[in-house]
């Protein structure tokens, strides 16, 4: 077909990857229950894994936004937009699960450990959770379903099945 088959490139590749221990972590260290925060070193260090997490993801977000999507060329406009969307939202609700988490973190730091406003912050916070598994979810089967398409998409980013070149 003469299409030509763009790799990401090692940073790019590096940053999506490292991302899912990074998220990894952050989900296996989470916080069971409020009253945990009284804890004033978990507290810091929590505050502090957001930060990071929140300064990591402006990076790639700024470095993967000026980088071409592996979708081939003649691929239809509804499905650029919906993978737009997906990768989009994807940055939008981890930003929102970091923010959320200073807010909970903050309202803590001042005093505020009952109340509406932190109950409220708590429930965005886990709500935004539940709705980066569905995107994950959803991006996941979207590449799966690239590699069976055999378009090189799945290529481009992921180290492992690869396609082999006729
Ligand atoms: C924590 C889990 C994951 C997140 C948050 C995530 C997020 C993203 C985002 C935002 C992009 C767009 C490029 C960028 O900004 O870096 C992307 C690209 C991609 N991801 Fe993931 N990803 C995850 C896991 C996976 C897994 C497990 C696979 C495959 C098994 C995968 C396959 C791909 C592929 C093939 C692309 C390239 C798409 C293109 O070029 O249009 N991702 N991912
Ligand atoms: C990027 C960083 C963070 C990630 C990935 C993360 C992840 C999570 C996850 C996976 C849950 C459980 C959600 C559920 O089961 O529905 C949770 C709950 C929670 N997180 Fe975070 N979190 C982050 C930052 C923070 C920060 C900075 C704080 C506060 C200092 C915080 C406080 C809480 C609280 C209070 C809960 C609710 C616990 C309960 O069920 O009562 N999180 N977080």
């Amino acid at each position: 077909m003469g299409q030509k088959r763009l790799q990401h490139s090692f940073l790019g590749k590096s940053l999506h990857w490292f991302f899912v221990p990074l998220f990894g972590y952050g989900v296996f260290k989470q916080i069971e229950n409020k009253e945990q925060l009284n804890d004033l070193g978990l507290l810091i260090s929590e505050m502090l894994f957001a930060v990071a997490f929140l300064l990591f993801l402006m990076f790639r977000f700024i470095y993967m936004k000026r980088r071409k999507t592996a979708l081939p060329s003649e691929t239809s406009k509804i499905q650029l937009i919906a993978a737009k969307l997906v990768h989009t939202s994807m940055y939008f609700v981890l930003t929102g699960i970091a923010i959320s988490g200073l807010g909970i973190g903050t309202l803590f730091w001042l005093g505020y450990k009952d109340g509406l406003l932190l109950e409220t912050i708590i429930w965005v916070h886990e709500l935004l959770f539940s709705t980066i598994l569905w995107l994950i979810s959803i991006h996941i089967l979207a590449a799966i379903y690239h590699r069976i398409q055999h378009d090189f998409v799945w290529s481009s980013m992921v180290p492992f099945f690869k396609e082999k070149v006729k």
